[in-house]
């Protein structure tokens, strides 16, 4: 074998080392010389253009690798996800039938309006990016690092937003609550816009309407006292929820005591659901009544029930799905810093999935009583 003399090969070092410090001196003399232009309204040079994007892509690819993507198809999810990219995306992205601001427009980069040029991502790359943001574009990070259930709902969104019209998104992301049109003097003196994209219905509903998602608790005839403690929670980010957060840090501790008691005054909408399975249903009434005393689960009945404390949520007639995913979340480990959230993990802890989805669909079988009949 032929060997390099190792005068030679000193040599090609000393250039290699030239070479890179010739180009972290140049990139900190450009940087020091504020010659390049940080101006949004310019743009960048095309090559640097390239490379960013270039190292962009390839950053949320080798990041995103360790994730494994969930099923994404249920209706459910798709729902949650299109209401939340109503008030947390659209101001930026825009949407069918909703066009991008112009002042999100003159960001640079300026955010692409996802329903036509995405660029091609797994699904695991969306939750990354929809997770945790991207550096230096304005892309933000999801607001509960904690919630990846949240941020998959988005990602579902995202799959199907491509094929939705105009028609399709409103009814989805609106949840079928029509705007009426404002006269001149409304849109002269309110926020004629605001409204309806902050619009607690169109994720609980109102009235005899219940959340288009079964993944939105059902708020009807709660405790006032429930109420208004959640939306604190959440205002002061003691409660986790991407979703929940922005909305109830933009509303006053006033709006928040009027929201709530809209809500407490209404009655349980309209069918609960029918049950999965009559056994199940049996199963959670008999963990409801007379709790589990070998895993020391008390009765949920004990706490649950029309007379209870003002603090604690009633559950009859409350959707499995978000109960089941609540109750999941708690046994995997979220807290929240909420002044109940240390009596309830510890009971969700101890509960087997069985268990979990047992006493969900039994809850949801119940009628709720309407409010006057509750001590409150
Ligand atoms: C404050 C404005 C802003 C908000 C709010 C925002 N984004 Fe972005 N988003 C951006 C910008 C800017 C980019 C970067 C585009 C680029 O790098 O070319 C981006 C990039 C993305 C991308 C990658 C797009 C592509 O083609 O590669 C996705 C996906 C995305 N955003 C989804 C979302 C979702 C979902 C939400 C809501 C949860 C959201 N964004 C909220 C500004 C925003
Ligand atoms: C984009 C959909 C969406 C909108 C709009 C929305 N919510 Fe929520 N809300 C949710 C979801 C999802 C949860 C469950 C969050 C969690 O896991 O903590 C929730 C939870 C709540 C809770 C806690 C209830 C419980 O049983 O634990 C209250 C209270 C609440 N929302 C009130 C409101 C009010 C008031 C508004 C209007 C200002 C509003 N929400 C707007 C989706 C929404
Ligand atoms: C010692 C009283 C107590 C008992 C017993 C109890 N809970 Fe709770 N539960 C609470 C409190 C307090 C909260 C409110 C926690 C919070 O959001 O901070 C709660 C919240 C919940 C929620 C969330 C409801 C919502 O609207 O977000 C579910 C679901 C739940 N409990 C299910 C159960 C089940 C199932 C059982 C029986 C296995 C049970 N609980 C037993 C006190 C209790």
């Amino acid at each position: 074998m032929r060997t390099i003399p190792r005068s030679r090969l000193l040599l090609f070092v000393r250039l290699i080392v030239l070479g890179l410090t010739s180009i972290v001196l140049g990139g900190f003399l450009l940087a020091w010389s504020g010659l390049y232009n940080v101006a949004a309204s310019r743009g960048h040079w095309a090559v640097i253009d390239a490379i960013l994007t270039f190292g962009m892509t390839n950053s949320v690819k080798t990041h995103a690798l360790g994730i494994e993507a969930r099923p994404l198809d249920s209706k459910d999810l798709v729902t949650l996800g299109a209401a939340h990219f109503q008030s947390g995306c659209a101001l930026c992205h825009g949407a069918p039938g909703v066009p991008v601001s112009p002042i999100a427009q003159s960001m640079l980069p300026s955010p692409p309006d996802l329903s036509k040029s995405m660029r091609e991502w797994r699904d695991r790359e969306l939750f990354w990016i929809v997770k945790n943001g991207i550096k230096y574009t304005g892309m933000p990070a999801w607001v509960a690092q904690e919630r990846d259930d949240e941020v998959w709902a988005v990602v579902a969104f995202l799959r199907r937003l491509p094929t939705l019209d105009a028609a399709a998104y409103r009814d989805m992301a609106l949840g079928g609550l029509t705007v009426p049109a404002q006269s001149g003097r409304e849109i002269a003196t309110t926020e004629a816009t605001s409204g309806a994209v902050s619009a607690c219905a169109r994720c609980h509903g109102e009235k005899q309407r219940g959340p288009n998602s079964r993944l939105v608790p059902v708020l009807h005839g709660q405790p006032v006292g429930f109420l208004m403690a959640a939306l604190e929670d959440y205002a002061n980010a003691r409660r986790p929820s991407g979703i929940m957060q922005p909305l109830a840090s933009d509303l006053s501790a006033d709006d928040r005591e009027r929201v709530a008691r809209y809500y407490a005054g209404l009655a349980p909408p309209a069918t609960p659901e029918p049950p999965s399975s009559d056994e199940a249903v049996e199963r959670g009434r008999m963990l409801a009544t007379r709790g589990d005393p070998g895993a020391r689960i008390p009765p949920c009945m004990d706490c649950h029930n029309t007379s209870s404390l003002e603090v604690y949520p009633r559950l009859a007639g409350q959707h499995a799905a978000y109960m089941a995913n609540r109750l999941r979340l708690w046994k995997n480990g979220l807290t929240s810093r909420s002044s109940t959230d240390a009596i309830m993990a510890p009971i969700a802890r101890s509960l087997s999935e069985q268990q979990i989805e047992d006493v969900s669909v039994y809850f949801s079988s119940m009628h709720a009583p309407a409010p006057g009949k509750q001590n409150h």
